[in-house]
């Protein structure tokens, strides 16, 4: 084991401060990774408060982060994907048992032994996974992802989670060119799902509350952007979507979009709201409509996205900041004020 630098809180009430934590050397299979850049995930804020107590409650001191690109700077024997110097990526899981259908499938997502980055039992040290605000993180190499190197890294961060999050229902409801795809909220999540749906060939329509981010919807690839609070301009789009990403952090109407999709259209949902949400039958039963969530992707797939964002250039607009600005990120996270994912640096933590 060595000590590792890192940020965590100690209780739902509790501001995230600077802590000393332990890591396991790697072992055989095992990535060491110098972590240069961490984005902020709204998962991370509703963990820290513990808001998913019933499903996922949290463990305290809680080390967040799941959207890691670091440099490898040691690898087990028996590594064959790394070596020292080479440009890494983790997101939201680090291991699973590799053998169930579900991992067999491609889907370590779903596998009902996966270890998630943070707040996950953690099979090497006992107690729980430390994420990504730290300065270090081991992992076995299955679930290291390859980073494009024409990419900004501050950038490249979000894409672990924000990324595949927003990349994997797209590709599987079939988001092509001549689709009509609405993306609900604009925030780290939202600004990936729109920047994807405009790759892939759709015609996009953000979904927002804050009417002023228009210009940045249109800049980020959205070809309309309607003001949620407005029900006339709602009403303008009945019927008419293929398919809608719902990403919303809070409690919504969810019926409103519903009614926006037409025959056999989905909505995906990929927020996670801590309160239920209430679905009338009667906007599924009439034009066959499906209401359905999707969470991350497994790892061929986050590779095949990365991939994907290099040819096409993508990474998420980010606001770079140092690690001792993290309390105030979230502040700001709530406020949707956010344009549009925090990247923390992680230089920053060498001064702490
Ligand atoms: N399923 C998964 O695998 C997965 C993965 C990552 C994150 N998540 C979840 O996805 C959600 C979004 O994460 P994020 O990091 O993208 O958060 P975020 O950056 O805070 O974005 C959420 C956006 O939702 C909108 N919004 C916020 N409060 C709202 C309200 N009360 N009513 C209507 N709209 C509201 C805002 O957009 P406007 O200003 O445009 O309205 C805001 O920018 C979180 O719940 C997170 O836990 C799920
Ligand atoms: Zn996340
Ligand atoms: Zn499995």
């Amino acid at each position: 084991m060595f000590k590792a630098k890192a940020y965590s809180a100690a209780s739902p009430t509790s501001p995230l401060a600077s802590a000393t934590i332990v890591r396991r050397d790697p072992t055989e299979h095992d990535v060491q990774i110098e972590i240069l850049f961490c984005g902020i995930c709204h998962s991370d804020l509703h963990s820290i408060r513990n808001e998913w107590s019933e499903f996922m409650p949290t463990v305290y001191p809680i080390v967040p982060g799941h959207e890691i690109v670091g440099r490898v700077s040691k690898v087990g024997s028996a590594v064959t994907k790394f070596k020292p110097g080479d440009l890494a990526a983790v997101g939201c899981l680090v291991d699973s048992d590799g053998t169930c259908p579900e991992c067999q499938a491609g889907f370590e997502q779903f596998c009902p032994n996966l270890t998630l980055t943070f707040n996950s039992p953690d099979k090497h040290l006992g107690g729980v996974t430390a994420g990504g605000y730290s300065d270090t993180i081991v992992v076995d190499q299955r679930f290291v992802l390859r980073v494009p190197s024409n990419l900004s890294l501050a950038g490249t961060a979000p894409l672990l989670c924000a990324g595949i999050t927003t990349y994997s229902p797209m590709r599987h409801w079939g988001v092509t060119k001549g689709k009509k795809v609405g993306v609900v909220g604009l925030g780290g999540l939202g600004h990936m799902g729109v920047k994807f749906a405009h790759a892939l060939g759709a015609h996009v329509v953000v979904f927002s509350t804050s009417p002023n981010k228009k210009d940045d919807a249109l800049r980020l690839g959205a070809d309309e952007l309607v003001v949620s609070r407005n029900a006339a301009e709602m009403q303008k789009h009945a019927e008419s979507f293929d398919f809608i990403l719902d990403t919303v952090s809070a409690d919504h109407d969810i019926n409103a979009y519903i009614n926006l999709l037409r025959r056999d259209g989905n909505l995906t949902l990929v927020g996670a709201p801590p309160k239920p949400l209430g679905v009338s039958a009667f906007g599924l039963l009439v034009r066959r409509r499906s209401f359905s969530g999707s969470n991350i992707g497994g790892i061929a797939e986050t590779q095949e996205m990365l991939d994907f964002c290099g040819q096409h250039k993508i990474t998420a607009d980010v606001e770079v900041i140092p690690v001792q600005k993290v309390n105030e990120a979230y502040e700001r996270l709530l406020k949707s004020d956010v344009k549009y994912r925090f990247s923390i640096d992680m230089a920053s933590l060498k001064t702490e």
